[in-house]
């Protein structure tokens, strides 16, 4: 069996920064409540014209670039987002029409902030089996077009942000390195604690002027729930994947959380006894990206040198669904 390595890997966030000062104008919020609660200063917003494969041709041609390769090389593409352009199809196949690949397949999957890692697990299954070589996996978001951006969805709208990660996962022969392992977990009877209703199928027609006055348009989160399983499920997932690899979390060189909330990521840190400087944070520039929080923080930590060839990373996410995952890498 091959061992699926990632050779590359790229981010983009939109230009335009919206500090905590900005969200200040417009909600009855404060700099300081946000940086206390969250550890977010900042997060990057689109503009119009904007859209969510935008931002993923850019993280992919990024990652393109790291792995040596051109879009021809690409086999697969797996996409995973919360906030696609068109209720359907899937930006998979937007992507693929600009990065002009047309023919292979284009997988769009829903796994919100786990998305990253369960795409990761697709991919893994598929280089491992020798279907694919070269997969193209990214995670991409645009949040900002999605929140209430007035004081009644003030306490979701400063966490999130827009943004997207790309990975280009290829074909390895060296059994040490590469995708060591990947756990996928999800408990459904938590869905309405985080989650988006509106438009769904549920409704006839699934929507309404009537529906769009509501709040079911918006995300809502049981903010305090979330974070109570948040911080028992990152640490278990976590302690999954050493000992599934036999593994000490000594030996691991980093921990990348999913960035969902600088307190999370601290009380996490704090239960696995690791030290500061072993688990990667970012959220203070882009908030919460979802699906493309793991690929940003990922690539941002190779271009800083925190990772270096051959270092044990761990990455984890916890979210909507809920759904919780792990994924170990020899880099
Ligand atoms: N600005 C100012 N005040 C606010 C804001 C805001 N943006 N949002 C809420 N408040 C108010 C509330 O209305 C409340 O006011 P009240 O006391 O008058 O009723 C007050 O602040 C305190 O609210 P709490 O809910 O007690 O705040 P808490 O300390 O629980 O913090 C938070 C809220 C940050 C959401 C917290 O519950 C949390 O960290 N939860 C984890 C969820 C999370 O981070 N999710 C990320 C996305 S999900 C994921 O990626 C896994």
């Amino acid at each position: 069996m091959y061992r699926a390595k990632i050779t590359g890997i790229g981010h983009y966030v939109p230009e335009k920064v919206v500090t905590n000062f900005d969200l200040e104008k417009v909600m009855d919020t404060s700099d300081q409540w946000i940086r206390e609660r969250s550890g977010i200063h900042e997060r990057h917003f689109v503009v119009e014209g904007e859209n969510n494969s935008d931002l993923a041709e850019k993280a992919t041609r990024n990652a393109l670039k790291m792995a040596g390769k051109t879009a021809a090389d690409i086999d697969f593409i797996i996409y995973a987002t919360l906030s696609p352009e068109y209720f359907f199809p899937g930006s998979g196949c937007v992507l693929q029409e600009k990065l002009d690949i047309p023919g292979i397949g284009a997988l769009d999957i829903r796994n919100q902030c786990s998305g990253f890692i369960y795409g990761l697990s697709i991919a893994d299954q598929y280089i491992k089996t020798g279907m694919y070589k070269t997969i193209l996996l990214v995670g991409s978001e645009i949040q900002s077009r999605g929140i209430d951006m007035t004081t009644r969805g003030r306490d979701v709208a400063v966490l999130f942000g827009d943004g997207a990660g790309a990975a280009i996962i290829e074909r390895s022969e060296d059994p040490d390195r590469g995708i060591l392992t990947t756990h996928l977990h999800a408990d459904g009877k938590h869905i309405r604690e985080l989650w988006c209703e509106d438009p769904g199928s549920v409704r006839n027609p699934r929507l309404s002027h009537e529906v769009i006055d509501t709040t079911a348009i918006w995300p809502y989160m049981n903010g305090r729930y979330v974070f109570k399983y948040a911080v028992t499920k990152f640490p278990e997932v976590i302690n999954e994947a050493l000992e599934k690899a036999g593994v000490s979390k000594d030996q691991v060189d980093l921990v990348i959380p999913h960035q969902a909330n600088l307190r999370i990521t601290e009380a996490v840190r704090a239960k696995l006894e690791l030290p500061e400087e072993k688990v990667y944070s970012n959220i203070h520039k882009y908030g919460n990206t979802t699906a493309a929080s793991i690929p940003i923080a990922l690539s941002e930590a190779i271009a800083e040198g925190i990772i270096k060839e051959n270092s044990l990373v761990c990455l984890a996410a916890f979210g909507s669904g809920f759904t919780w995952a792990s994924a170990l890498l020899r880099m």
